[in-house]
Order: structure tokens, then sequence, then C-alpha cells
């Protein structure tokens, strides 16, 4: 996806994968810049870590104290955070939603949850309510949140029956665990819940979509999976690298060539 990008603008770049152990992302650093790299990705899990180690960081990055985008310029290290962003970019393309109506769910207050909580917080929706495998989690995030939040937040613990109970005033939930990666992990929420009228982000994506996007179709729910947040936080993370508006069709038509699917 990145590499079609700078085709299409005729810029020569690589986009090369490097995996790096937890501990070892600051004593790598020297590394990547001595090897010519002038910006990179991070994910799981050095985001938070990354953020902690730029030397200046944009709004975005601000928000959710993470980055996952890092320009390396003789100035330093500059982190960005695309995800909010590009999972707003996905679901404007995808639903056309005022989420200042909407009564959203997240399940799952790690990485991914938490920046999306953070955002819709901000940004003022009509209730959010958060679920953690771990409920110290929830209380957390929602703690840290709530002094600047323009939304409603609450938080209940991770079990069917509150799952049950909730999704029925729910307009929208977005799946931001990593359950869904694996086709054999079982569903977030109780088949149950799945029903025609509610919305469903699964931030995971596989290639056969996860289990959750597919029953949740089935049962008449309208389901999206991370696809497309995948293409638009990556868009995003192109513009800002390139200084340039990024070639998005181009970038889409890669992204769905590797997917074997369109987004
Ligand atoms: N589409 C995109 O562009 C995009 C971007 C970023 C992430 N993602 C997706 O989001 C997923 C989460 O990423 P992350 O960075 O937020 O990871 P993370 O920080 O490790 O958080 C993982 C979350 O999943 C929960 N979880 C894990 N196993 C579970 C289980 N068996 N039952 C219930 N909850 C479980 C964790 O709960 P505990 O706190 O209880 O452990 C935690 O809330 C990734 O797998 C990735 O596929 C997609």
């Amino acid at each position: 996806m990145q590499e079609a990008g700078f085709r299409a603008l005729g810029i020569q770049a690589e986009y090369l994968r490097v995996e790096i152990p937890g501990q070892e992302l600051a004593g790598a650093i020297p590394a990547l810049r001595q090897a010519g790299f002038q910006g990179w990705n991070c994910t799981l899990p050095h985001k938070e870590a990354m953020f902690a180690l730029c030397d200046a960081v944009d709004a975005t990055a601000k928000e959710s104290t993470s980055a996952n985008t890092v320009v390396a310029s003789k100035n330093g290290l500059r982190g960005y955070s695309t995800d909010a962003d590009g999972w707003e970019d996905a679901v404007a393309e995808r639903w056309k939603l005022n989420l200042a109506t909407q009564r959203i769910l997240i399940l799952g207050c790690g990485g991914v949850g938490r920046t999306l909580a953070i955002r819709l917080a901000q940004k003022g929706c009509r209730g959010l309510i958060l679920a953690n495998r771990s409920p110290e989690k929830a209380a957390r995030l929602r703690k840290e949140i709530l002094p600047t939040a323009k939304s409603i937040i609450s938080v209940i613990d991770w079990n069917q029956e509150n799952f049950k109970k909730t999704t029925l005033e729910t307009d929208l939930v977005i799946q931001a665990t990593s359950l869904g990666l694996s086709p054999t992990d079982p569903l977030p929420l109780p088949e149950g819940c799945l029903r025609t009228g509610l919305r469903i982000f699964d931030t995971v994506y596989r290639k056969d979509f996860t289990p959750l996007i597919r029953l949740a179709r089935s049962r008449g729910a309208d389901a999206v999976d991370g696809l497309g947040m995948l293409l638009h936080q990556g868009v995003r993370a192109l513009a800002i690298w390139t200084g340039r508006a990024a070639p998005v069709s181009a970038m889409r038509q890669a992204l769905e060539k590797e997917a074997g699917r369109p987004l």
C-alpha cells in the first residue's frame, strides 16, 4: 500500500517490515536512522514507547499519548498518531454518520480502544460505554478522559449479560480487542446481540473477515472491519512523510489486491 502510494507520486522509496522486540526499541532507533530510514510506522507494542522517544509530537500524538507515525529528520524524531483520524475517515466513507448522535460501546480499552475512546470523548457522542476484559483498565481510562470529556462515559463489566442489555441501547459497537485475529477466537459479543439496526466496526481485519463480521452481517447488522481504518491511517501517514496529498486510490487498490478482496 505505501510503496504503491510512493510510486504513484513518483517517489523512489521502500517500505520495509522491521521487527523489534518490546524492550529494544530505544536501542534500535540509532540503527534505523543510520540505515537511512526517513520515517516509519510503528505498531503493537511500541506506540506508547515511541511517543516517549520522540523529540517533538503533534496534537494527534499528544491526544493519545502514542505515536504510530514518525518522521526522522536532522531535527530529530517527530511523532504523530493517525489511528483516530484514520478510523474517522473509514467511518465517514462507509456510513456518513454524525458521531454526536451515536450511543457507542467500545469493547477493549488497550491501545486502539483507548485512542478511539479519547477521540470520541473529546469530540462528543451521545453516550460512550467502555468495557475491557480486565475491568481496571476501563475504569482507569474513564477516569483519565472524564475531566475534558464532552460525552457521558460509563463503564460496564465484561460479561454476556451486560453486553445483551447494553447493545439494546447502542447504535455503534467498536470492537477494539484482538479477538478475531485467529478464526478460533471466541466472539467478543454474544450472538444474540447482533441485530438489524446495530452498526459494528471491528478494528481487526482478516482476509475472510472476522467471525464477528460474518455473523453480524448474517444477522442483519451493518458490520465493517478494520481494513478501511488500515487504509486511511496509512494514507494519512504517507501525507505526513511526503508533505503531499496521498494517492488514495492507488493505495486502496494495492491494499485490496494484497487483502484479496475489496474493502
Ligand atoms: N485497523 C487498524 O488500522 C488497526 C489499528 C490498530 C489496531 N488494530 C486492531 O486492534 C487490535 C487491538 O490492538 P491494540 O493495539 O489495542 O492491542 P492491545 O493494546 O494489546 O489491547 C488488546 C485488547 O484486547 C483485549 N483482549 C485480548 N484478548 C482478549 C480476550 N481473550 N477476551 C477479551 N479481551 C481480550 C485486551 O484486554 P485486556 O486489557 O484484558 O488484556 C485489550 O483490551 C489488534 O489486534 C489489531 O488487529 C487495527
